[in-house]
Formats: structure tokens, C-alpha cells, sequence
């Protein structure tokens, strides 16, 4: 019978065209050139009508197993293709994961956080001054006189509008005072920009943390206890402090506290000077002039204040040696302050 060795013909070219396919297009066109209405196997059965009638029950059923094979081939290798496409989306969970480069706090933030948390444990709470801010408030309310070398043209960024970068966080204490009333117990972190030369040891912005502290009957030696304090948690109970009289504007009796830093190494000596010893903070008793600019009835009140530099103190606690590298942002330096 002819139509049955036509019909293994097709059978066996559609097997080589199939295992060709590359694609759900590819397969799309197969499918249309064997199945679709005008199809090979279609043309087949019109072949149906000139066969006996004994032979035509055979091939019937031929050309039925034919379609019916061709059909399933076909949804088969479909099956196979989108799952293959569906595991090559698929995320594989077996693969190490990515290694995401995780962040660290700045080492000048570590110290704020540090020194916050000292004083916040006796009490202190937290202020804060602007930034930018008035020359009465940076300066005039603090006892600065005019011809006071602070204000030098050196030392001040002055804005065009007249005011300036704020040269320290005192400006935070006539602030605070302004809008409460006493008692006072506040630090005020912050930073400070001064018009210097930029070296291993001083950059035109800086950090400092104000304190102060305004009530009734407060003395030299509150101040002397609250700093030593201070200094014990930082740098351990061992640390040895002094107290040098000094001059601030804005304090009276004024004082510089040194902590003893020892002379072990070279770098010690060099830190030091040659001394063992190193100024980390001013302080002093809050002068009568400013409790007068802000209100104050300084025939009540006395008060204390000081002003920390952070940078001094981070590079001590972590032995960095020259202040630009916190202001550089480069990852090797931060990364080594987990
Ligand atoms: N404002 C001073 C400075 O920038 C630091 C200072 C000294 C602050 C004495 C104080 C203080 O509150 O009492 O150098």
C-alpha cells in the first residue's frame, strides 16, 4: 500500500526535522508544516477516498497513530523547552551569596556617641546650636569683645549676609539659655569651621562638644568632679588629670585639663611635647557677663562650662596621627573602625 510507505516517509523526516528544533519558534513552524489544516498529515488523508475499502480501515487507523504521535512529540519537546527557559530564570540557591560590603560608624561619630553617653548617664541631656549663626550668639553673648583675636577675619568664615560659620559650640549654651529657664544640665556636639591652614593637626572644620551646667550653688569643684569623671571613663580609672587656669571670654575662673599620656614612646614625646602631658578640654565657671546677656539673675545662679575637641580625642583613643584622615573618606582608613 502506498499510503502506508508515505506515511513511515513522514514520519521519519519529522523525527529529523524535530530533533533540529532549536526553538519554540522552530518547533511553531514544524508544527504548521506537519499538523495545520493544509498540513502533510492533513494531505494524507485526503489520499482516504481512492483506497479499497479493505485497505482503508488499516490506513485509517495508520494515519490516526501518525497524527496522534506527531501531536505528542510536539507537546512533549514544548514541555522540555519552557522548562529548560524556566530553570535558567530560576534563582540558584546553592551559589554563595554576594558579598555585600557592610558599613561602619565614622570614628568621629564612635566618639560623640561615646562622650554622649558618659555624660547622659549623670544626667546631662542632649542640645544642639547652628550652625551658621549671628555674631551675637557666636561671639557678643559669650564676652567676645570686638577687638578680640577670635573674631579675626583668620579665624571667622563670615557669610555674606553677616553672619558666620560658628568658630565653636558655645554658641549652643546662649542658645539654650535664651529658651530655658535654669536649671541647666546639657551637651551640645557639634561641628565648628575655622579659617586655618589645614595640617596633620588642624582643618578648617572641626567637632567639639559644649557642656554646661547652671543651677544653684554650683562650684569650681563640681566642675572639677564632673570632668575627672569624664576622664576616667574614657581613658580608664587610672588616668591622671590636672587643671591649668587659662583664659576664656566667656568663663571666669578659667581652666585647661591635661590628662598624663605618659612618655613611653616616641610618639608619646612628640604628642606631648616633651611633658607627658596633653590638653584635652577648656572650662570654667560660667562668667556673671553672660549669665547677664541671657537673663540670668546671676545673683542666684552659678554654673559651670566646658568644651571638648573630638578630634584630639579620636585620634588619641585610636592613634590616628594626622586629623585630615577623617575627612578624606577613604574606605581603607573607616573600615578599620568595626
Ligand atoms: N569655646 C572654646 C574653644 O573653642 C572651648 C571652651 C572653653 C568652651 C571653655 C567652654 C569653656 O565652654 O568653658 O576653644
Amino acid at each position: 500500500m502506498l499510503i502506508l510507505n508515505k506515511i513511515k516517509e513522514i514520519k521519519d523526516e519529522f523525527n529529523l526535522e524535530l530533533s533540529n528544533v532549536k526553538n519554540i519558534q522552530e518547533l511553531d513552524t514544524l508544527k504548521n508544516k506537519y499538523l495545520s489544516r493544509k498540513g502533510l498529515v492533513a494531505s494524507l488523508f485526503t489520499m482516504m477516498g481512492s483506497l479499497s475499502p479493505q485497505d482503508r480501515p488499516i490506513a485509517g487507523n495508520e494515519l490516526n497513530n501518525l497524527k496522534k504521535s506527531l501531536s505528542d512529540k510536539i507537546s512533549s519537546h514544548a514541555l522540555n523547552q519552557s522548562s529548560e527557559i524556566k530553570i535558567s530564570n530560576k534563582i540558584d540557591y546553592t551559589l554563595p551569596g554576594a558579598n555585600l560590603r557592610s558599613g561602619t560608624v565614622h570614628p568621629l561619630t564612635k566618639t560623640v556617641l561615646m562622650i554622649e553617653d558618659i555624660f547622659q548617664k549623670i544626667g546631662f541631656s542632649i542640645a544642639y546650636g547652628p550652625e551658621i549663626d549671628s555674631d551675637f550668639y557666636n561671639f557678643e553673648a559669650l564676652n567676645i569683645p570686638q577687638h578680640h583675636p577670635a573674631r579675626d577675619m583668620q579665624d571667622t568664615f563670615y557669610l555674606n549676609d553677616g553672619n558666620v560659620l560658628r568658630t565653636h559650640t558655645s554658641n549652643s549654651q546662649i542658645h539654650f539659655m535664651m529658651d530655658n529657664e535654669p536649671p541647666v544640665r546639657i551637651i551640645a556636639p557639634g561641628r565648628v569651621y575655622r579659617n586655618e591652614d589645614v595640617s596633620v593637626r588642624s582643618y578648617c572644620l572641626f567637632h567639639q562638644i559644649e557642656g554646661l551646667y547652671v543651677d544653684k550653688n554650683v562650684s569650681f569643684s563640681d566642675l572639677k568632679s564632673v570632668l575627672n569623671y569624664f576622664a576616667r571613663e574614657l581613658f580608664g580609672n587610672d588616668v591622671k588629670t590636672r587643671f591649668r587656669p587659662s583664659y576664656f571670654p566667656f568663663t571666669e575662673p578659667s581652666a585647661e585639663m591635661d590628662v598624663y599620656w605618659g612618655l613611653n614612646s616616641e610618639s608619646d614625646k612628640r604628642i606631648t611635647k616633651g611633658t607627658g602631658w596633653l590638653e584635652i578640654l577648656g572650662c570654667g565657671m560660667v562668667d556673671p557677663e553672660v549669665f547677664k546677656n541671657v537673663k540670668y539673675d546671676h545673683s542666684l545662679y552659678s554654673g559651670y562650662a566646658f568644651g571638648v575637641g573630638i578630634e584630639r580625642i579620636a585620634m588619641l583613643l585610636y592613634g590616628v596621627e594626622d586629623i585630615r584622615e577623617f575627612y578624606k573618606g577613604d574606605t581603607r582608613f573607616l573600615g578599620q573602625f568595626r
